[in-house]
């Protein structure tokens, strides 16, 4: 008998060469495994394919839930966006997926894992380094990265090999699951050609959108969205919803210029429509209930959590360290936010929470205000000292001396006597 591999299986073109060439290639039997995060494909008709090309084994996993729960929860939570505008939905699935092949190359006493990626992106790096990270006697074998192989090189193969694989399903090379629709290649390498309305699925056309706007109102949970208009919403179930309702209104699409891991540029366009939503009214609820030295210092935490997590280190132990502090920083950040569909756009409309930190008698212009406006003198007498007295200096230089820095606190003194404050 054959020693055995364990390969994450999608039924694309990639993974069912791969089936057929690693037997060929390495001798090993490969057992393949799909693991459901939500990507909406026929999973028993994949498992019949994989059977059928020559696996010996197929596993069929549904990890949705624990996708929710383990990783887009924590993405939420840290308002990631790589580049400001990625919301990590391949990136996030990686390490979960690498980490079911992990678990059943165990089971199944296999030596390797192996996957479909290619040698130039990110999500070799993803899966060969949790894989590692997690049990380093397993071997990872690529066989796309390997041996170079390429589109037209693979569906020769797979004719000469009798692989059923739909020809060219799509002009497009797409990655999806619940937490969003990634799309490259074809016209989309071009980054001044604007996508085609057929690299979309999930964001509707603007034309066909609804013409009055649409509501959701979503309560978060310490940092988690927990119910849609006062609805408790199962987690996988919460994201769907959203997802469609903001698809339907046209909202999600992202386009643009990713800088990678291996250091190329590429021309990104994603749908993304509960993704953007849910990020967006976590963040807006943040500013309501956390402190302004909270916010600033978690902005920077969350851009360093999404470049760990994009860059394939989610068992980077600074990345869990991260996750400690976010968490931290959530317990308060619970209230609803109303947000606001139409034609492609969606705005957060309105925010309330227990914990909020908004005053009306502090924020009001109105007669009711009980913030004392005389106490703002003194703070700004000495919140703008170092630059005062940086700026009296260089007056001082620029006229000779004609105008003299005056000791500030001097001046300040005298004029608070003759004010009579
Ligand atoms: N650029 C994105 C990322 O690195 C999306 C990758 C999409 N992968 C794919 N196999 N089509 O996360």
């Amino acid at each position: 008998m054959s020693e055995k591999v364990v390969l994450a299986y999608s039924g694309g073109l990639d993974t069912s060469v791969s089936i057929k060439w690693i037997k060929e290639k390495y001798g090993f039997d490969v057992v393949t495994c799909t693991i459901d995060v939500g990507q909406k494909e026929d999973l028993s008709e994949i498992a019949q394919r994989s059977k059928k090309i020559g696996s010996v084994n197929h596993h069929t996993i549904d990890a949705k839930e624990e996708f929710v729960k383990n990783y887009i929860w924590k993405s939420i939570r840290s308002n990631s966006l790589y580049e400001g505008a990625y919301p990590l939905s391949t990136a996030l699935a990686r390490p979960l997926l690498a980490t079911k092949l992990v678990e059943v190359a165990e089971k199944e006493n296999a030596v390797a894992v192996a996957h479909g990626s290619t040698g130039k992106g990110n999500d070799q790096v993803r899966f060969d380094v949790t894989v590692k990270a997690l049990n380093p006697k397993l071997k990872v074998i690529a066989p796309v990265r390997e041996w170079n192989l390429n589109r037209e090189d693979e569906i020769k193969y797979a004719k000469r090999n009798g692989i059923p694989v739909s020809e060219s399903k799509s002009i497009f090379s797409v990655d999806q699951n619940l937490w969003g629709r990634s799309i490259e290649s074809g016209p989309l390498e071009d980054p001044f050609v604007e996508p085609p309305q057929e690299a979309f699925e999930w964001c509707v056309p603007l034309e066909n959108t609804p013409n009055d706007p649409e509501y959701l109102d979503l309560e978060f949970e310490k940092g988690i969205p927990v119910s849609i208009d006062g609805k408790k919403t199962d987690p996988v179930n919460l994201i769907n919803y959203v997802n469609a309702k903001a698809g339907l209104n046209g909202f999600g699409v992202i386009d643009h210029m990713e800088d990678r891991l291996v250091g190329i540029k590429s021309r990104e366009v994603y749908e993304c429509p509960g993704a953007l939503t849910l990020i967006n009214a976590h963040s807006d609820l943040e500013k309501l209930v956390l402190t302004r030295h909270e916010l600033a210092f978690k902005s920077k935490v969350e851009q360093e959590w999404s470049w760990l997590v994009y860059a394939g280190l989610w068992q980077e132990p600074l990345r869990i360290a991260l996750d400690s502090f976010i968490e931290t920083t959530q317990e308060r950040v619970s209230g609803t936010v109303r947000v606001r569909f139409y034609k492609g756009t969606m705005k957060v409309v309105g925010r309330k929470s227990e914990n909020s930190l908004y005053q009306h008698k502090l924020s009001t212009y109105g007669r009711t205000s009980t913030f004392d406006q005389n106490a703002a003198l003194g703070f700004i007498q000495l919140w703008g000292l170092p630059s005062i007295v940086a700026n009296e200096k260089r007056l001082e230089k620029k006229t000779n001396g004609k105008i003299k820095a005056v000791p500030l606190a001097r001046k300040y003194s005298n004029a608070s006597r003759k004010n009579g404050n």
